[in-house]
């Protein structure tokens, strides 16, 4: 069970140049949050913040009641899946899966039938000997996830993961990550650029644009707010379904 709390979080990169202005949201234990916004709004560098992967310049970064802003990221119980894998190529798929649990100095036979079991969540059993090189864009990244969820942390960060897979292949893996998360139930921030993604996914959705949160919702909410929010451009849409609306919006932030 785990909660995370952003309160007035800034950005600012060197040379004061400040990408994330003031960002507060509230996360819930098991929710699954996506932030969505146009390349450059600032998503990674929030996720990345999160993570501990880069400072916080002002505000608090709350995690179970417990300001985490100084704490390393290993500390963090938490799990990253970044865009391009990030897979040792010359591990096999099982003990790229079993990293983490060797890096906690877990014994060999835990890794493995940890590893086995993942796997078999993930219908990467028949894989588990190979290389990454041995597979296609949609098994590593599956691998990417197994990894993630072999850690069993609390929190998991995905920072647009199936950018790199094709169209078809992106359409199942999306199913698949909603189906582990409906199992999990872990707490997870999900960045992506893809409306459509945003929407299959979320609980709640974070619309961010120059580093300003826009609007955080409920799905449920976002659909009800979306006619007004939306309404100068509805009239330009056709045909107007829900996705093209939000993919307008998004593109009009
Ligand atoms: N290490 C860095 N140093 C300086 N500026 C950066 C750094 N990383 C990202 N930025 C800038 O911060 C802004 C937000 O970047 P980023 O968080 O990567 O956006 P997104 O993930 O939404 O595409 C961009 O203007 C980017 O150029
Ligand atoms: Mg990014």
């Amino acid at each position: 069970m785990t909660s995370i709390t952003l309160q007035n979080i800034d950005k600012v990169y060197s040379e004061g140049n400040q990408v994330i202005h003031d960002v507060n949201m509230d996360i819930k234990s098991g929710e699954f949050i996506v932030i969505v916004g146009p390349s450059g709004c600032g998503k990674s560098t929030l996720l990345r913040m999160i993570a501990g992967l880069e400072h916080i310049s002002a505000g608090d970064l709350v995690i179970n009641g417990h300001r985490m802003n100084t704490v390393q990221p290993q500390d963090r119980d938490l799990a990253f899946v970044f865009q391009n894998y990030a897979l040792y190529p010359h591990l096999t798929v099982r003990d790229n899966i079993a990293f983490s649990l060797e890096l906690r100095g877990i014994d060999k036979a835990t890794r493995h039938s940890k590893a086995d079991e993942v796997a078999k969540t993930l219908r990467l059993s028949e894989h588990l000997d190979k290389k990454p090189g041995q597979l296609s864009g949609g098994q590593r990244q599956r691998v990417a996830m197994g990894r993630a969820i072999a850690r069993d942390a609390g929190i998991y960060l995905m920072d647009e993961p199936l950018s790199n897979l094709d169209a078809e292949l992106r359409n199942s893996m999306r199913a698949q990550i909603k189906q582990l998360h409906r199992k999990l139930r872990n707490t997870t921030v999900y960045v992506t650029h893809d409306q459509i993604e945003a929407l299959t996914l979320a609980d709640k959705i974070a619309v961010m644009k120059d580093g300003v949160l826009q609007q955080f919702a409920s799905l449920k909410r976002f659909t009800m707010t979306l006619p007004t929010y939306l309404s100068h451009r509805l009239s330009v849409t056709h045909p107007p379904t829900f996705c093209r609306s939000l993919f307008c919006k998004t593109r009009a932030l």
